[in-house]
């Protein structure tokens, strides 16, 4: 499945320029940035923190999901990354289970900062056959 190119509003161009700042990534020098969007139109920033025990770096998007859930919002419709790189980055594997454990049918919006090339998919075509709530027992007889 081929990502779409797609256009965005230039003023998340904007202020994703601005919140990327505060990426905290002294180890990759690699600075990314999210904003979840929910259905009813709250926006939700997140960008990447990482730590010197590597493995325990938080990668952006699952920051800004967590400020959705934290505002008491599920609803998530549309998740975008921005990088400063030349291409736009999808999300990692755990971003992408936890982007479909909300909506599979989340759109994800991949752009560069550098060159506003913006790409799109759906999170079940990053993340096809999922493990999802679905495949767990109801109760311990199922
Ligand atoms: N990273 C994100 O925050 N989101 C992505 O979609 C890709 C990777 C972060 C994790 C780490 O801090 C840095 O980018 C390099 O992997």
């Amino acid at each position: 499945m081929s990502a779409m190119s797609t256009d965005i509003d230039p003023t998340l161009l904007e202020k994703a320029k601005k919140v990327i700042e505060n990426a905290y990534a002294p180890y990759s020098n690699f600075r990314v940035a999210a904003l979840v969007a929910t259905s009813d139109g709250h926006h939700y920033w997140g960008v990447n923190v990482e730590n010197a025990s590597y493995g325990l770096t938080i990668c952006a998007e699952r920051i800004a999901i967590g400020a959705a859930l934290t505002d008491g919002k599920k609803n998530i419709s549309q998740v975008y990354v921005f990088v400063e790189s030349n291409q736009p980055v999808p999300p990692c594997g755990a971003c992408r289970q936890v982007i479909t454990e909300f909506n599979p049918d989340a759109e994800i919006i991949a752009c560069s900062l550098r060159t506003g090339i913006c790409k799109r998919w759906r999170a079940k075509e990053l993340l096809p056959e999922a493990f999802t709530l679905d495949y767990i027992p109801k109760s311990e007889n199922a």
